[in-house]
């Protein structure tokens, strides 16, 4: 089938080519024209495990391009909008301005029968105001979110583990309309290798599409947050959080998954969405229903701030002068995504108490350097442990977590001081091995 991509960002680069990896005839289409130059020229333009293959494939086979020409749109049966909705500058509240620019630059491609289909994250209530605009052009909206997860982005959009379409409903039955049923026969097409597979496909109206996407964040957060509540609780009490979480964890209602205590969540996602959600709530009169939300907010920043505590209290009450090699600059592994990192957010505050930071990430530099320019950056990990006084895990990549020995580090260390900020070492290992070892919530 021939598909649009209106946003080459993280969302829209994967959709192209994943499309285009399961059979699609794929048009990207981005105003940012560097970006599209190193795709058209197949060169992903983030760190993406498996992006880079079926960017190359899909463009050897000549399935899939990239234009800046919003007017290549045209003929394409489905129109997939994957724009950013960021944090607004000056409140909590979702930017839709991309989504509106995408909207507006597509409309006059669009011919009847075209399917719209938006994936970006929205507030609720956003694809009802957008549909009588699509309508107008004898096109049918559908709202179809992401759950696709930075590191796994490729596997997440080809295998996803369900599809959510929010079709237009009838006011009047109050059952999708012609148009919705036919809008959710195409997306099947377009999805067809998960069909195939009896992937939970659930079609429904738009606000239930828009509020799946939300509340699915909001839970994932708040389940972090819940476990780094708990670990503010054993800090103080003395116990364990992580074989608190692996023994709430065997409870298959509970589940262990996402109740990894540290230094909390980050990226382009689950933050701003928390807020976005709770501003919309507050829009819409229900903002009581969501106020968790701000505490899973708070607690979720406090856990950077006790990371930067454990650090100077280790040292001896002051960072001054200190040498801290920072293991981890991405917001989580398999990931060079440094928006909201709280593994950046913590070196930046030690190297403002006067601590002398060395970041290292196998990935993320480029991005953090751009960022974050005071900060030392160097890319061999060996190379960043030399003469450190402190060393802190923010990232759990292999490359530390695994492959980096209490021994190993012992030999290029001053210090033998270990935070570790994502309760991924084995603190028996490390004590045996003449460190002073500190978790996020364990004794
Ligand atoms: C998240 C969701 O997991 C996806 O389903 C969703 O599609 C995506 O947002 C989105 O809205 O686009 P992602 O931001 O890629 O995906 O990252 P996650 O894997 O959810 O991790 C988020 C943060 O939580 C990371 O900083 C990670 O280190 C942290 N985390 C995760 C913990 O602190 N503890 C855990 O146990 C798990």
């Amino acid at each position: 089938m021939r598909l649009s991509v209106i946003g080459c960002g993280y969302l829209g680069a994967v959709h192209a080519a994943a499309m285009a990896s399961i059979g699609h005839d794929v048009i990207g289409i981005d105003v940012d024209a560097r970006k599209i130059a190193a795709l058209s020229a197949g060169q992903a333009p983030f760190f993406e495990p498996g992006l880079q293959e079926i960017l190359s494939e899909g463009i050897a086979s000549g399935r899939l391009r990239f234009t800046t020409d919003p007017a290549a749109a045209k003929g394409a049966a489905v129109h997939f909008v994957g724009v950013g909705t960021p944090q607004q500058r000056d409140g909590d509240a979702a930017d839709l301005s991309y989504v509106h620019a995408a909207v507006d630059a597509l409309l006059p491609h669009l011919s009847p029968g075209d399917i719209v289909a938006g994936k970006s994250t929205v507030p609720v209530g956003t694809a009802a105001m957008l549909a009588p605009r699509v309508a107008d052009r004898g096109a049918t909206l559908v709202w179809n979110p992401e759950f696709l997860r930075e590191g796994w982005a490729v596997q997440d959009t080809v295998d996803p583990d369900r599809l959510v379409v929010g079709v237009p409903f009838d006011a009047s039955t109050g059952v999708a309309s012609e148009a919705g049923r036919r809008a959710a026969r195409i997306l099947r097409e377009v999805f067809h290798t998960a069909v195939a597979k009896d992937t939970p496909f659930i079609v429904t109206d738009y606000a239930t599409a828009e509020l799946v996407k939300v509340a699915a964040n909001a839970f994932l957060a708040t389940k972090i947050s819940f476990i780094n509540a708990m670990a503010e609780i054993a800090e103080v009490a003395g116990a364990d959080v992580t074989q608190l979480a692996d023994a709430i964890g065997h409870d298959p209602r509970i589940g262990r998954r996402f109740l990894g205590a540290g230094i909390g969540f980050g990226g382009g996602c689950l933050p701003k969405d928390i807020r976005a959600f709770a501003a919309r709530a507050e829009e819409l009169g229900r903002g009581e229903s969501v106020n968790f939300l701000r505490e899973v907010d708070a607690i979720n920043l406090r856990r950077r701030e006790r990371a930067v505590q454990l650090v100077v209290d280790a040292l001896g009450g002051s960072v001054f002068d200190k040498n801290v090699t920072v293991l981890g600059a991405a917001f989580k592994p398999h990931s060079d995504d440094v928006r909201d990192s709280p593994a950046l957010e913590v070196a930046v505050r030690l190297r403002g108490l006067g601590a002398r930071v060395t970041v290292t990430d196998p990935e993320a530099l480029g991005n953090a350097a751009r960022l974050h320019p005071q900060l030392t950056y160097v890319e061999d990990r060996d190379e960043a442990l030399r003469g450190a006084d402190a060393v802190l895990l923010v990232t759990e990549w292999d490359l530390y977590r695994r492959e980096l020995s209490p021994e190993h580090a012992a030999t290029l260390a001053t210090g033998r001081i270990v935070i570790d900020g994502r309760n991924a070492f084995d603190p028996a290992a490390w004590r045996a091995a003449g460190w002073t070892y500190h978790g996020m919530g364990r004794p």
